[in-house]
């Protein structure tokens, strides 16, 4: 068995040295990576390039937010990097910017619509009038109209992304948990089958696989798990 290229490996590691050698100890049972804040802020850009040129998928998860000129620079720059994803806040003049940034590559736009670590009481205190699950159902109408390509969220609001996004929409679930592994600090985890069936298009899974005493193993185990959903 060998990798499913819906199962995204985030290499949240502490340097790129490291990371490396995570990618050589998967193998060939994880074709997809996603490279995030931490070594962005370092040289996490070579090494999304250095993996590209061998065969993988990249989501870069940089989260853009800023006003849509600079907003379109950057995402323009990283469209040419070669890369297959690309996150940004889902505000629709920074979702307006990345999408005429990215015409004419292969990257693809994905909208974070409101980030999993607010609660309905924290969006009060910062000014919104809606709930999470309001805010987030609200977004995605707007991602949607902005022509974005999919959206980042949890398992939980899977299916409310494929009832208002349609098939085509890509939807890009962290808070993948097997039933084997620890929950970690994921509260509202789902296993590989339940968040496919939810309507996942794809999974970011992470240390179920990075910190098992075999990761190899442990990703074959998910990419056992997912076959069939
Ligand atoms: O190790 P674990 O499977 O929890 O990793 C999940 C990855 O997805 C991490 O890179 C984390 O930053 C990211 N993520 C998340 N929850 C979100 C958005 C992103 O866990 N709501």
């Amino acid at each position: 068995m060998t990798a499913d290229p819906r199962l995204i490996l985030p290499l949240d590691l502490p340097s790129t040295a490291e990371a490396r050698q995570m990618v050589e100890t998967l193998g060939d049972a994880v074709s997809f990576y996603k490279i995030g804040l931490e070594l962005l802020a370092t040289d996490g850009m070579a090494l999304a390039r250095q993996l590209k040129g061998e065969g993988k998928q990249i989501f870069l998860d940089w989260k853009l937010h800023d006003i849509g000129a600079t907003v379109e620079r950057s995402a323009r720059v990283l469209a040419g990097a070669g890369c297959d994803l690309l996150t940004v806040h889902a505000e629709p003049q920074v979702m307006q910017a990345a999408v005429k940034a990215k015409a004419g590559s292969d990257l693809k736009i994905l909208a974070v619509t409101v980030l999993t670590s607010l609660t309905d009481a924290d969006l009060i205190e910062m000014g919104y009038a809606f709930s999470a699950r309001d805010l987030v159902a609200r977004r995605i109408r707007q991602a949607v109209e902005c022509g974005v390509d999919g959206i980042v969220s949890s398992p939980q609001e899977a299916a409310l992304a494929r009832e208002i996004a349609g098939p085509d929409f890509l939807v890009v679930t962290p808070g993948v948990r097997p039933f084997w592994s620890a929950k970690n600090d994921q509260a509202r985890a789902a296993t590989p089958a339940d968040a496919l069936k939810a309507g996942a298009s794809h999974l970011v899974c992470g240390r179920p696989i990075t910190a098992a005493n075999d990761p190899r193993e442990a990703a074959l185990k998910v990419v056992a798990e997912m076959a069939g959903h």
